[in-house]
Formats: structure tokens, C-alpha cells, sequence
């Protein structure tokens, strides 16, 4: 049985929706609920925009409505080829974007550098270090962060009154990041994850993705290919590549 996160809201419906009114100061529908979607209601409970899922309540998501998440996107180039951070997810042991939710009141770059610290670099580094890293890289996905995805996430953990949205940015890493983050790319799963490592951007690799991931790893892709003026192949070769 999967443990309920510590953010989670109360199970019941109309004790959560106080909860989360009074944390928030508001009791308009569509603040309370926010989404990336058109927000839609059944009553004063938010309805999955994609649904029926046929599943009712809230499951295992922590959260009626839309449960944001965020999803970085790092890729570097190595040997000729385009590599992604990937993590191997301990709920459903898919390999993943190391994404995670967004704290109540932070910001998504927070978010990204944070869950990238903490899933793929920070186990065994001090607190101090991985302070240091999730301030780099907050700044980084700032200055650099390219936008892929944001909106509705087809996950296994969606109900009809609660479900999955993500925002995705990509950056594109290169030796010089590493030396600004005193960091040797080597990667280090954190407590969520069972594996990291960098993957190779194939087609094989993407068809194995945890929910849209495939989708949100292509988008990026395309992107990155228009940006630097560059082809990747479907076994994730790049077919110019610049030294
Ligand atoms: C993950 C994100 C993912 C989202 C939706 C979250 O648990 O951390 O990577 O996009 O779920 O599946």
C-alpha cells in the first residue's frame, strides 16, 4: 500500500475544500481548484476535464482538482548522442522525468531544481552542497529553461475529482554548467527513485516512459532540434554534431 504524502488534504470532500479555503483566503471555484485546463465542476466538486475515469474520490493523488507537478528536463550531449536524466520510479518502477510536486507557493523553477537535486544528485552529498546545487539550477531553468509542456498528465493515479498536471522545461547542459555547479554529471537516486542514469534519447527508451513522458521528451526534442540547428535520429544519434 502506497503511503499518503504529508501535503496530502483530507480525504473527505467538503473538509479538505475548508481546509484548503482557509489556507488560501479564497472560496471562488476556480481559485480554489485551479487548473491548466479549462476548469469544469459537478457542483462545487472539480470534474476531471478528460474524464470519466470511472474511478470516483480522490485516490491515491493527495489533492482534489488538479495536483500539479514539474518536470525538468536535463540533456546533455555525449559521444555523438542526446542523453536525458532519467529515474526509475519507485511507485510504478517506469523510468521518468525526475519530476515532483510543486510546494504549496513555489515557484515551478524552484520545483525543478529542487526535485533534481534531491532524485538524481544529492543522496549522499551535505546539505550545504545541495543547497548550493538548487540555487544554481533554480537559476539556471530561470535563465535558460526552455519551455515544453504544460497541462493535463494521462497517470495512473487519476480520478474523476482529482488528477495530474505538470509543467515541463528543458535545458540543455554542457560542460561549462558542470563547472559553474561543481557537479561531474555523475547521478545519485534519491528516495523516490530506485535507479538514475543518463538515458539515451531513443526511440526504444521513449516508448518505455511512465505516463505522456514519451510525449513530453518528443516535444522537447523537436524543440531542441529548431533551437541548435540540429537532427536526432530515431536511435538518439545527433546527426550534426558540433564538438
Ligand atoms: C511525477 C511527474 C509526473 C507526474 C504525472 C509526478 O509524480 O513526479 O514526473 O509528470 O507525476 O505523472
Amino acid at each position: 500500500m502506497l503511503a499518503r504524502p504529508s501535503w496530502a488534504e483530507p480525504v473527505e470532500f467538503d473538509t479538505a475544500r475548508a481546509v484548503r479555503a482557509e489556507a488560501c483566503g479564497v472560496d471562488d471555484l476556480t481559485r480554489l481548484f485551479p487548473s491548466y485546463e479549462t476548469p469544469a465542476f459537478e457542483g462545487d466538486r472539480p470534474r476531471n476535464p478528460r474524464g470519466p475515469t470511472g474511478l470516483k474520490g480522490r485516490g491515491l493523488l493527495g489533492r482534489y482538482g488538479a495536483n500539479f507537478a514539474a518536470d525538468p528536463l536535463v540533456f546533455r550531449r555525449d559521444r555523438g548522442r542526446l542523453e536525458m536524466i532519467a529515474i526509475q520510479r519507485r511507485d510504478n518502477q517506469r523510468w521518468a522525468i525526475p519530476g515532483g510536486m510543486v510546494d504549496h507557493g513555489e515557484q515551478v523553477s524552484e520545483t525543478l531544481a529542487r526535485e533534481l537535486a534531491e532524485e538524481a544528485l544529492g543522496k549522499d552529498a551535505s546539505p550545504a552542497q545541495v543547497k548550493s546545487w538548487e540555487e544554481k539550477l533554480g537559476r539556471l531553468f530561470q535563465q535558460e529553461g526552455v519551455e515544453v509542456y504544460r497541462g493535463y498528465v494521462d497517470d495512473f493515479r487519476n480520478t474523476d475529482e482529482a488528477w495530474m498536471e505538470t509543467s515541463a522545461f528543458y535545458l540543455l547542459l554542457n560542460p561549462a554548467h558542470g563547472n559553474e555547479l561543481g557537479w561531474d554529471f555523475s547521478l545519485i537516486a534519491g528516495d523516490d527513485a530506485t535507479d538514475v542514469r543518463w538515458m539515451t534519447v531513443s526511440r526504444n527508451e521513449l516508448e518505455r516512459l511512465h505516463a505522456n513522458h514519451a510525449e513530453i521528451v518528443g516535444r522537447a526534442v523537436q524543440l531542441l532540434e529548431a533551437k541548435q540547428d540540429l537532427r536526432v535520429l530515431s536511435d538518439g544519434e545527433i546527426s550534426d554534431p558540433t564538438p
